[in-house]
């Protein structure tokens, strides 16, 4: 945990922000697996870490915007639990470390949450996204839980969002302590990328690599052959020489601070030159990325940019044809990218998606985009310094999809079905970082990972 003066700061700021009313963040519960007893690993929720960096499990933070008091509301174990659990800390003692001087049971909770409600004051909270987190709220409130997300609060929501948008530098510190671990995830992977392995005996030392630095994997491994998949979560293929392997993959430190990096490497370590020669388009894109980041600019025009260089590069390899601003303006580049270039990151991999994407990524000023491809992306709003996004441009041959572009004639003026046909069984690339927007540029996060040809050569030969 960071000391309890940053909690306290933060709740502070949130109160200030919010205004008036009651600000109830609820905690995470334990989740069963296959019977009540078998969990998954306890994942607090991102929110209630913020502010009150606590992951015990059924837990309430309240903080009362006219009084400026914090609650925290839960359980205190009794001998039953502790016969499993061991001595555990009590609520209030929890509470303390994170400078919450009031605490109190479930039982308390309710009545002060009835006691505002009879009072008409305006109640803030979050929209869950536990299908049991949306019931108990329901029963908090006493509304039907399929009215809970309706009234969920949207001044919390973007109290939340401008809070945490903008990292400080000990959770820039943490997020840089997720991408050390990920870069023995990564580079170890690499050297494992050899003809014969398996991409589940790969995954299985990334996962491992990811909890030997303190933290579980921050999403699902991606390791695949089958990179043309975006979220490829099948491991059975043996890896074979003429594959490229995409590996996008992270991990949370302790705190639940994420790394989120993608490297591709050629099965066996030489790249051959057809792998050589959309590897440098794609890498051209991440690159350009990092160049125009800055404050000020937005991203769905870092997306543009990125696009350009891989648009270009395409038109080199006679893929697409006609003029680069008229490709880029249609979309067409999008057949090879069907995504968007990044998403902000810090406690969650995507971070705060659970306010909705549309209110962490865009805002009054940037709308999101309809179209293909742009459509996609996930953050698109007007940077600052203190964010922290992945930059991750990809190309993806993706036979289904180039089928139904050449059936329905979409964008054909801009492409080369003929051409493209030929990388049909290409498969895909995509490179991402993890990068800091600054005062006059941007950083990208951590010790750098293999990431040019000659680097990943190198590493892997090594
Ligand atoms: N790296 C996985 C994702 O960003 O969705
Ligand atoms: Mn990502």
């Amino acid at each position: 945990m960071f000391k309890k003066e940053t909690y306290i700061a933060r709740r502070e700021q949130l109160r200030k922000d919010v205004k008036n009313g009651l600000i109830i963040i609820q905690g995470n519960s334990e989740s069963s697996c296959n019977y009540k007893d078998n969990t998954y690993f306890f994942r607090q929720d991102s929110t209630f870490l913020y502010f009150f960096g606590l992951q015990r499990e059924d837990m309430y933070g309240v903080l009362d915007c006219e009084t400026g008091e914090d609650w925290i509301f839960a359980k205190d174990y009794d001998i039953e639990d502790i016969i499993w659990t061991g001595a555990l800390p009590s609520v209030a003692e929890l509470a303390s470390t994170v400078g919450v001087t009031k605490s109190g049971s479930l039982a308390d909770l309710q009545s002060i949450v009835n006691k505002a409600v009879a009072q008409g004051r305006k109640i803030h909270y979050l929209p869950p996204y536990r299908t049991d987190n949306l019931v108990k709220m329901g029963n908090l409130l006493g509304i039907k839980t399929d009215r809970v997300n309706r009234y969920a609060s949207l001044e919390l929501i973007k109290a939340c969002v401008k809070q945490r948008s903008i990292k400080s530098d000990e959770e820039i510190a943490e997020i840089e302590r997720a991408i050390a671990t990920a870069y023995n995830m990564h580079v170890g992977a690499m050297k494992m990328a050899m003809p014969g392995r398996y991409e589940y005996e790969l995954a299985g030392f990334m996962e491992g690599t990811a909890l030997m630095g303190g933290g579980p994997v921050s999403f699902p491994v991606i390791m695949t052959i089958n990179g043309q998949t975006l979220h490829n979560h099948n491991h059975n293929h043996e890896l074979k020489v003429g594959r490229m392997l995409v590996m996008d993959a992270g991990c949370e430190t302790p705190m639940h601070y994420c790394s989120d990096i993608t490297r591709t490497v050629p099965v066996g370590g030489k790249f051959d030159e057809r792998q050589k020669t959309i590897y440098e388009i794609v890498l051209a894109a991440n690159l350009e990325a990092i160049r125009v980041t800055r404050p000020g600019i937005t991203y769905q025009e870092v997306h543009t940019a990125a696009s350009r260089i891989l648009a270009q590069g395409y038109k080199d390899l006679g893929i697409l044809k006609g003029n680069l601003d008229d490709i880029v303006a249609n979309g067409a580049h999008s057949l090879m990218m069907p995504h968007g270039l990044g998403h902000m990151m810090g406690l969650d991999v995507h971070d705060m998606e659970n306010y909705g994407e549309i209110n962490v990524g865009y805002d009054d000023e940037t709308e999101r985009s309809k179209q293909f491809g742009l459509g996609s992306l996930r953050c698109g709003r007007r940077l600052q310094p203190g964010f922290v996004i992945t930059d991750e441009p990809g190309c993806y041959f993706i036979p289904e999809l180039i089928d139904k572009w050449h059936r329905e004639g979409t964008n054909a003026q801009f492409i080369d079905f003929d051409v493209l046909e030929k990388y049909k069984d290409f498969g895909g690339i995509r490179i991402e970082d993890d990068i800091l927007v600054t005062n006059d540029g941007c950083r990208v996060l951590g010790k750098p990972i293999p990431k040019t040809v000659k680097e990943i050569e190198d590493t892997m030969r090594g």
